[in-house]
């Protein structure tokens, strides 16, 4: 989508014009001037009652002739949260796609807050996202908004690319993960950052393989590909800013299991192709990092991102296997669906090693999260305080939400093993978030680290949100500030 400033007349063009109101609703500025190129017909519709101003409710007027051809008016409600907007935004993309038109005219009403601006453009963003690369026939709804001509409040057009910069870097990370495993193997995903990072200047990735991989002793990632035909990756990209305004170096660690079936310990059948989206953190850690480029964000930022396809064969590790991870220390692999916990280990280690000063990691990790809190927050651990402070703020700000949980050492009893130092299954049915946190905590090389548990978040009714993007850049932005 691409939206731009005009500063031509609202009312005078062909393309439909959306205007804003609230609950109740009142007219003011652009929306009246339209009421009275229809001739009051928006007014007629309020006071009878059928225009709310509720958030996300349209209702569709036709001019005659002179002035706008069509305008959609879109409810705000009283607009005291982030999400009222965000639903006004995708009313807009959907009303669009109703009348069949790819552009629109867009009057923000001329005092609105950056805030609500920023919500209401990317609500409308996130609402026009389609994923029909797979379909040879458009459906019903193909029509889709691409063009938003803004006029009167809202971003001015430097604030307005960097919105669209950070959009763009969302809606890449939802094809990512809505991308079945067929098309997406764990190499198919490394040369996409590798051309991403070709195309961004500043940027760099390199990709290690099971060679090097080996070299490392990354035995925790290794094992969890030694089942599938495709080998495992650790995707390494790399933002150096020509000025900085911090010594802190910023460390991506996301989880892109490429296809997760559970391995040995198999899944069930009902749902398992929802496991194609097992690498939401890792997209996630790909397109932030680009997005933060791209914004030419004056901090380092370090992405590793380590990627595998998890599958049961003969080759595959079985329960019981002990493993060796790159830290040193060996885990018993009590259940082989446990995996990403396995992979994110050894990018931890090797984020922590490679110059990180701060963690942030981000994983489809954990069934139990779903169950506990739904998929409206991600589960928010981590080790330090403040370091958790700043990524809650950055969640609440972006919509993006993460909610705390706790770590403590009364929960170690879950994670040892009769056999080795670790287990990556405990014995109890309980706490199975914390306890997933409680085991990467064994990998960070007491680097100030936080952990996104976002098995619920990643996904929205079977398909990706693009979480974690908006939250990372925010986060970027606030360490570099
Ligand atoms: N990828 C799953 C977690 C998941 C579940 C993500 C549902 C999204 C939706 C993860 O690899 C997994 O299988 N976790 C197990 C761990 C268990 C075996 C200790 C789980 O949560 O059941
Ligand atoms: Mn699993
Ligand atoms: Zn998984």
């Amino acid at each position: 989508m691409k939206i731009s400033r005009t500063k031509a007349n609202p009312l005078g063009g062909r393309t439909p014009l959306v205007v804003l109101t609230a609950k109740p609703p009142v007219l003011a500025a652009v929306a009246a001037d339209a009421d009275a190129a229809l001739g009051g017909a928006i007014g007629r519709a309020i006071a009878e009652g059928e225009i709310t101003g509720a958030p996300g409710e349209t209702a569709v007027f036709h001019g005659a002739g002179t002035g706008p051809a069509r305008v959609i008016v879109v409810g705000t409600g009283d607009g005291a949260t982030r999400d009222d907007w965000v639903r006004a935004g995708g009313a807009i993309a959907k009303a669009a796609a109703r009348v069949k038109t790819a552009k629109v005219t867009l009057a923000l009403p001329a005092d609105i807050g950056a805030d609500d601006a920023d919500a209401v453009l990317n609500g409308m963003i996130d609402g026009a996202y389609r994923f029909d690369r797979f379909r040879s026939t458009a459906d019903d709804d193909a029509t889709t908004l691409s063009g938003v001509a803004l006029s009167g409040g809202g971003p001015a057009a430097r604030e307005l690319t960097a919105l669209q910069t950070v959009a763009a870097r969302v809606t890449a990370a939802r094809d990512l993960v809505n991308t079945p495993g067929n098309h997406l193997p764990p190499q198919a995903l490394a040369a996409y950052a590798v051309a991403l990072a070709k195309a961004t200047p500043g940027l760099t990735c390199t990709v290690l393989g099971p060679k090097e991989l080996e070299k490392l002793g990354a035995g925790a990632l290794l094992c969890v590909a030694q089942g599938s035909v495709n080998p495992a990756q650790l995707i390494v990209m790399r933002w150096k800013p020509a000025k900085r305004t911090t010594s802190e170096v910023l460390g991506l660690v996301g989880k892109a299991v490429t296809f997760d079936t559970g391995g040995i310990s198999i899944k069930p059948a009902a749902g398992m192709e929802e496991m194609k989206t097992d690498m939401g953190g890792g997209a996630a850690a790909i397109e932030s990092i680009a997005a933060i480029a791209q914004l030419g964000l004056p901090l380092e930022v370090l992405t590793v991102v380590p990627s595998a396809e998890n599958m049961p064969d003969a080759a595959a590790i079985k329960p019981g296997d002990v493993v060796t991870a790159m830290n040193g220390k060996t885990i018993e692999v009590v259940n082989t669906d446990a995996e990403g916990r396995l992979i994110l280990a050894d990018a931890l280690t090797y984020a922590a090693r490679n110059g990180a000063t701060r963690m942030l990691d981000l994983a489809t990790l954990t069934g139990a999260m779903v169950v506990a809190l739904g998929e409206v927050y991600a589960g928010l651990f981590g080790s330090e305080r403040e370091w958790v402070d700043q990524v809650f703020a950055a969640a609440e700000a972006t919509g993006d939400l993460a909610w705390p949980l706790p770590l403590h050492e009364r929960y170690r009893p879950l994670i040892k093993s009769p056999v080795a130092d670790l287990s990556n299954a405990a014995k109890k049915r309980q706490a199975g978030g914390v306890y997933a946190a409680m085991f990467l905590r064994e990998f960070t090389e007491d680097v100030p680290w936080c952990h996104l548990d976002i098995a619920g978040t990643a996904t929205l009714n079977g398909a990706a949100t693009g979480y974690g993007v908006r939250l990372i850049t925010r986060l970027a932005r606030t360490l570099a500030s």
